[in-house]
């Protein structure tokens, strides 16, 4: 029985798949500037496709793939029900509040706050009681201080490098990011025979 997994496109998707190589599976068609979807290991037990990271949570509980490998940004963003059984400690960044150096994170008036991530900064900012307005942003979410659209925003930071390039700094750690190995529950039942020996494969490896 074949064992679909969906990949977060992207930084994700490079160090999975290479994961699954050093694991011993061979893709032979893959190449990186296909635009091929999917694709068999030689042995026809496996494969991937990749798909928006937003994406891969919903295939997974719907059951069109066995196994995700997507980052705990997006599962805490969009909470599915599946099994979330891994950390593979790939792909590590901070899910960060950055803006301008001294801007306050406390204020009496709302914050204005650029995000992709809508869901973790108003449950952040709930959580410390200051009150906000989110301004959703789908990517270079950097540019929304600069252009005096926010007062600051929520996003991940890897390497500090885009903050550093443009001016900006971190100004407070919401929570550590990597990506997580995820289940379809009933394919973990149906489909043990064949699941469990992967995810064992990926705990040895860890
Ligand atoms: C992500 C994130 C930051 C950047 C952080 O963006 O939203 O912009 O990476 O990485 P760094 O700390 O190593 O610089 P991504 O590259 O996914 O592109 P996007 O801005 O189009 O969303």
């Amino acid at each position: 029985m074949q064992i679909r997994f969906a990949l977060a496109k992207g930084r994700v998707a490079k160090k999975a798949i290479a994961l699954l190589k050093a694991l011993g599976y061979v893709f032979p068609d893959y190449d990186p500037d296909s635009r091929k979807l999917i694709f068999e290991d030689t042995t026809g037990s496996i494969a991937f496709f990749l798909v928006k990271s937003p994406d891969v949570p919903t295939y997974v509980e719907k059951g069109a793939a066995d196994i995700g490998i997507v980052g705990k940004d997006v599962l805490l963003e969009h909470p599915a029900d599946v099994y979330e059984l891994l950390n593979l400690n790939i792909g590590q960044c901070k899910m960060c509040i950055a803006g301008f150096a001294g801007t306050p994170l406390r204020s009496e008036k709302k914050l204005v706050v650029g995000t992709k991530y809508p869901v973790i900064a108003k449950n952040y900012f709930n959580g410390i009681d200051q009150p906000v307005d989110l301004i959703k942003i789908n990517g270079s979410v950097e540019l929304a201080p600069i252009l005096g659209l926010s007062d600051c925003i929520v996003d991940i930071v890897e390497s500090g490098s885009t903050l550093r390039e443009n001016g900006l700094s971190v100004l407070g750690e919401i929570c550590d990011i990597s990506s997580r190995l995820i289940v379809n529950r009933v394919s973990l039942k149906t489909k043990s025979a064949s699941i469990n020996p992967i995810i064992e494969q990926f705990e040895e490896n860890l």
